[in-house]
């Protein structure tokens, strides 16, 4: 039987794809495609790449250390700092895409609570990948300092987190707004399919959420650490008694057998 684990992070992985599969067709098509030319299609890598990076990625990136708890500390950890790279990559295009934007059309930056918001949001997630990595991955930082560090980073980890779920409905029910105002023929309170289709969309990112949360808080999925990562071994740099040992290791497993 499948453990709750494993069920628990296929409906992740299923609501994440349809997370992307509905993101990709708002923007791409109700929303009119892509451009990189300070047009609206230019607009629309923002919601594309900010989703992808600090959602989907984001929470993939979290997620490592569930799924995969059975691997060294050191693939996951690599893992788990690549994808939040990625993420990060995106983040930056999406975010350089609707300044562009705004910019070349004369619209001011930064005046709405979805913006503010943002700002924050992605300035913390920046600190967070920074230092994580200076704690983590640079081998300065003493084995205490890591410890206090982590209980930081853990629960940041998981506010930026929540934080990047609430921007990006923000950001959706803004664009809704803008993209069918009251005075247009479909106004967004008769529900036209391109505003269900992104409420849907808005629906799937806090599902997300809520699943990779569910999974990274739940204790019963917590990794176990091992105390010692290598096989124990004799210290020796001589190849005859290297030999010599890996002889009686054989020959004990064989008398086991
Ligand atoms: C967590 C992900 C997101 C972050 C961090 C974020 C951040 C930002 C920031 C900083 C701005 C200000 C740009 C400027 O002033 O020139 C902005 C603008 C905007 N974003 Fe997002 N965004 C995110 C996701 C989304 C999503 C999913 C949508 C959905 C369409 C969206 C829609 C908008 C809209 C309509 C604007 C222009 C209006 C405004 O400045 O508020 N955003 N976003």
């Amino acid at each position: 039987m499948p453990s709750f684990l494993f069920v628990c992070v296929t409906c992740a992985q299923v609501v994440g794809v349809v997370m992307l599969v509905l993101l990709g067709y708002w923007t791409g098509n109700i929303l009119g495609g892509f451009a990189w030319d300070g047009s609206s299609q230019e607009f629309n890598l923002h919601p594309l790449l900010m989703v992808i990076g600090l959602v989907y990625m984001y929470g993939q990136a979290i997620m490592v250390f569930r799924v995969f708890n059975k691997e060294s500390k050191i693939v996951i950890k690599t893992m788990h700092l690549l994808t939040q790279i990625f993420g990060f990559i995106c983040a930056c295009i999406g975010l350089k895409a609707v300044f562009r934007n705004h910019n070349v059309n004369g619209i001011a930056n930064m005046y709405s609570i979805h913006s503010w918001a943002g700002i924050v949001v992605f300035t913390l997630f920046t600190c967070q990948l920074l230092f994580g990595f200076l704690f983590f991955f640079f081998p300065k930082a003493s084995e205490s300092l890591r410890k206090s560090y982590l209980v930081v980073h853990r629960f940041f980890g998981i506010a930026i987190f929540v934080g990047a779920i609430a921007v990006a409905c923000m950001g959706l029910l803004e664009k809704l707004g803008f993209q069918y105002p009251n005075d247009a023929e479909e106004p967004y309170s008769t529900l036209p399919t391109g505003a269900m289709i992104g409420n849907f969309l808005g629906l799937m990112i806090c599902l997300f959420g809520g699943l990779v949360a569910f999974i990274v808080t739940h204790s019963d999925f917590k990794r176990v650490d091992e105390p010692v990562d290598e096989e124990v071994r004799p210290l020796t740099s001589s190849t005859s008694e290297m030999k010599a040992y890996q002889a009686s290791e054989a020959a004990a497993d064989t008398e086991q057998q």
